[in-house]
């Protein structure tokens, strides 16, 4: 380790070798430099006031210094100091520097490396068939609408001509909002059975003629089994209009049957129930597995099952009278499809939990 060293004479040539060597012992230690507190150290061991190397500098060589040599000894000292100075300064930038350098390094983003590959999803089965049905009824001019989820008892059944009490509401059952005593019946939330409010909705919103389709989340008290489930979708149709007959009903749904299963498709409509259309419809489409010549699938009948349709109760049009649907004047037909069911048909889906599971190996399936 350096240590300043006294001077044998003050000749200019002993002044150069001894500042080389000082210089030499400050290049060295400040190229070891590797850390802050490294340089704080060198830092003090060479610039204290109190004993540090530059102060020993001025006390052996210039304090001793004979007379007549003063003057030149105190030129070369001050010089020799200021330059040390300013070479320890620039050894604590480099210090710098390089901790930046290795931070900059260390948080370097490598472009180049293959990153994180993330498999693109598909639409849901079910969503894809609903939104496939949609696209058949707006080729014919419908329009699309939709509903609130949570629904007045109103919407939901009275003004679909459910009377309150009526047997019909017990094959739609559903949850209820909690705390709710209070209120008169028809203001009380559930969780809507089906589309058809939205019927009544639309109707209040819009002036006679509409022709609506209404996609959806629906929701009953059906113990989950192979082909219900508690929670399902359908999509709702409206049309209304001065002379709509039973046959716009038939020949409208028989397109849309045809347009989703293939034009050898044929329908049938057998006589129903339902509170809010009348004369009313269960509408059966030919067996899409055996084409009609009957198999396990449709139970030997040829036939299968899949929507309930008719014409709107005049009933149903004195709720919403005054926004111009009186009964005298206009007619409609409704239709409701269940999505998943149309999709089990389609995709020839036997589980419907299936679609609710999310299990990779079913959808992917569909991509
Ligand atoms: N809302 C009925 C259901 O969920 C289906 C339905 C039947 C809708 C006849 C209609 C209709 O619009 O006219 O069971």
């Amino acid at each position: 380790m350096y240590t300043v060293p006294k001077l044998e004479d003050y000749s200019p040539a002993a002044l150069d070798k001894a500042a080389a060597d000082l210089f030499a012992a400050l290049d060295f230690e400040t190229a070891a430099l590797t850390s802050e507190a490294d340089w704080k150290a060198l830092r003090d061991r060479w610039l204290a006031r109190k004993n540090g190397l530059l102060t020993q500098v001025n006390d052996i060589w210039l304090k001793a210094a004979p007379k007549e040599a003063k003057r030149d000894v105190g030129q070369r000292v001050n010089e020799l100091k200021r330059l040390a100075e300013a070479g320890i300064v620039a050894a604590h930038e480099k210090i710098h520097a390089s901790s930046a350098d290795a931070k900059r390094a260390a948080e370097r983003l490598d472009i180049t490396l293959p990153g994180v590959q993330r498999p693109i999803g598909v639409k849901h089965p079910v969503l894809r068939v609903q939104d496939e049905i949609v696209a058949v009824f707006k080729a014919m001019g419908y329009s699309v609408g939709e509903g609130p989820e949570v629904e007045t008892d109103y919407y939901n059944f009275e003004s679909l001509n459910f009377p309150p009490n009526h047997p019909a509401r017990d094959t739609q059952d559903t949850i209820f909002i909690a705390d709710q005593e209070r209120k008169p019946t028809r203001d009380c939330l559930l969780l809507r059975t089906h589309t058809s409010p939205v019927q009544i909705r639309t109707m209040e919103k819009l002036a006679p003629p509409v022709r609506i389709v209404i996609p959806g989340k629906v929701h009953r008290n059906d113990p989950l089994d192979a082909t219900h489930s508690p929670v399902f979708h359908q999509v709702e149709g409206l049309a209304v209009d001065t002379n709509i007959t039973f046959c716009d009903l038939k020949g409208t749904l028989d397109h849309a049957m045809k347009a989703l299963f293939g034009s050898s498709v044929k329908t049938r409509f057998y006589p129903s129930f339902f509170p809010f259309t009348e004369p009313s419809a269960d509408m059966q489409v030919s067996c899409i597995f055996c084409g009609g010549k009957g198999c396990r699938k449709c139970k030997f009948s040829g036939w299968i099952e899949l929507l309930g349709c008719g014409m709107v109760d005049p009933n149903v049009f004195e709720f919403v009278k005054h926004n111009g649907y009186d009964p005298g004047r206009v007619s409609g037909f409704a239709f409701g499809m269940g999505v998943e069911r149309i999709t089990m048909l389609k995709y020839e889906v036997e589980e419907i939990q299936l679609f609710y599971e999310g299990d990779v190996r079913f959808l992917e399936q569909f991509a």
